[in-house]
């Protein structure tokens, strides 16, 4: 026994209860055996147990953990088919937690699991609701990253301050602690998309919470690469505005105006190309849109509406949906820059403005008709689920 785990045996707290650590993993087989050890080694003496939700890894990291959980009971592997995401996987693996005390951290040793003990005595001992593990306080720190990463990360540790306040100095922070039934009541309202779901916690807590930090120094990662990409930024920055919105405008809305302008950006080469090819003006300027409409309606079907896909066959009805809503945006936003053109008199405020209620209306006519079916189907289960268990969760909270 380390000298970590005798003081955790000795050390009686004052209240004790299980200790699920929930652990995310996408390609880490080079590491989860060895992290399972670490942390049981420091574990020892308490109640715990370990769930690693791996999103069906292509190097199989799952049968790593399968082959563990045979031999050891307190190890869990919860293996996700065709879904990807750090957020839903920790609020999926926490939701099939069994313990009084739930912990999240990563699986590729940056998050220093000597600090587990720490972490769950805070949480103990003191009326906490959340331990959070900082890099951004006392002994803490981020190792040996490259400025850009470090500019990065302060830049959007700032930025989620805004939404968190003074509550943590580290919000990013993907390694905590936290009481279960903080979970029970904020569940319904987690956008459960990107990387951030500590600072998805905290900021869809209803009641002021109690948040306790222990620093640790962020490691660098040894085996195994950082999943971190264009994609988790977007949505990170989506969220950041649905939350500093208060929900008025849903992180679906930017992606979709994101969308929206690689799609102009598609329409203005794809008229060049025609007219470098010789097509007239108009030929070219309906080719365009409809080339930029296909466009846009894959890109929201894989990005924006990802948790909702339609697939199959129920693509072509998409398309002809899509690209009939699409035209109704289009005949708003002509009508509303010809009227502000007069009004205003300046060509590039009306073009925007004609551009912005076009999107605003078609985003609420898609979001409603084309995507709705789908994302129907998602809320009713969640209804049902809720009608089972009618105390379990506020309906309040339920999110379309
Ligand atoms: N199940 C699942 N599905 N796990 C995933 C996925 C996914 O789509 N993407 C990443 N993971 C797992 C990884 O296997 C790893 O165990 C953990 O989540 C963190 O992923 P990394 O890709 O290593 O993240 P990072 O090191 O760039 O970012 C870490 O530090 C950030 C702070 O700068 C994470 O801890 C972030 O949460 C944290 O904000
Ligand atoms: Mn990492």
């Amino acid at each position: 026994m380390d000298q970590k785990s005798a003081m955790l045996a000795d050390e009686e707290c004052s209240t004790s209860g299980r200790l699920s650590l929930v652990v995310p993993t996408y390609n880490e087989r080079a590491n989860i055996t060895g992290l399972v050890a670490a942390v049981s080694r420091v574990l020892e003496g308490l109640d715990w147990e370990i769930i690693v939700v791996d999103d069906d890894s292509p190097d199989r990291t799952f049968e790593e953990v399968r082959r563990m959980a045979v031999q050891d009971h307190r190890v869990r592997c919860l293996r996700r088919v065709g879904r990807r995401g750090l957020s839903s996987a920790v609020i999926e693996g926490a939701l099939a937690a069994s313990g009084e005390f739930i912990g999240v951290m990563d699986a590729d040793f940056q998050h220093d699991e000597r600090i587990l003990g720490v972490m769950y005595r805070k949480l103990c001992d003191t009326e906490a609701d959340v331990a959070v593990a900082t890099r951004y306080d006392g002994q803490g720190g981020v190792g040996d990253w490259n400025a850009g990463r470090q500019a990065m990360s302060r830049l959007a540790t700032w930025v989620s301050r805004l939404v968190v306040g003074g509550r943590t100095t580290d919000p990013m922070s993907g390694f905590f602690m936290f009481r279960r039934d903080l979970l029970d009541d904020v569940v319904y309202d987690l956008s459960a998309q990107g990387y951030k779901i500590l600072l998805d916690i905290l900021a869809s807590a209803r009641r002021p919470l109690r948040v306790e930090e222990v620093p640790f120094v962020f490691r660098v990662r040894t085996e195994g690469e950082s999943k971190i990409s264009a994609m988790v930024i977007a949505e990170y920055a989506t969220l950041m505005i649905e939350k500093l919105s208060h929900g008025f405008v849903p992180g679906r809305f930017v992606l979709f105006c994101m969308v929206g302008s690689l799609g102009i950006l598609v329409h203005m080469i794809v008229l060049w190309a025609s007219r470098a090819a010789g097509v007239g003006f108009e030929e070219g300027q309906l080719m365009a849109t409809f080339i930029a409409m296909l466009f846009n309606f894959g890109l929201n079907n894989e990005v924006t509406y990802r948790r909702w896909r339609l697939s199959g066959t129920a693509i072509y009805g998409g398309v002809v949906a899509f690209c009939a809503v699409c035209s109704i945006g289009a005949l708003a936003n002509v009508s509303v820059a010809e009227l502000a053109l007069t009004e205003l008199g300046s060509w590039p405020l009306a073009g925007l403005s004609g551009a912005l209620i076009g999107g605003v209306i078609n985003f609420s006519i898609a979001d409603n008709v084309v995507w709705q079916v789908a994302r129907r189907r998602g809320r009713a289960s969640s209804l049902q689920l809720q009608r089972m268990q009618p105390n379990a969760y506020r309906p309040e909270g339920l999110r379309g």
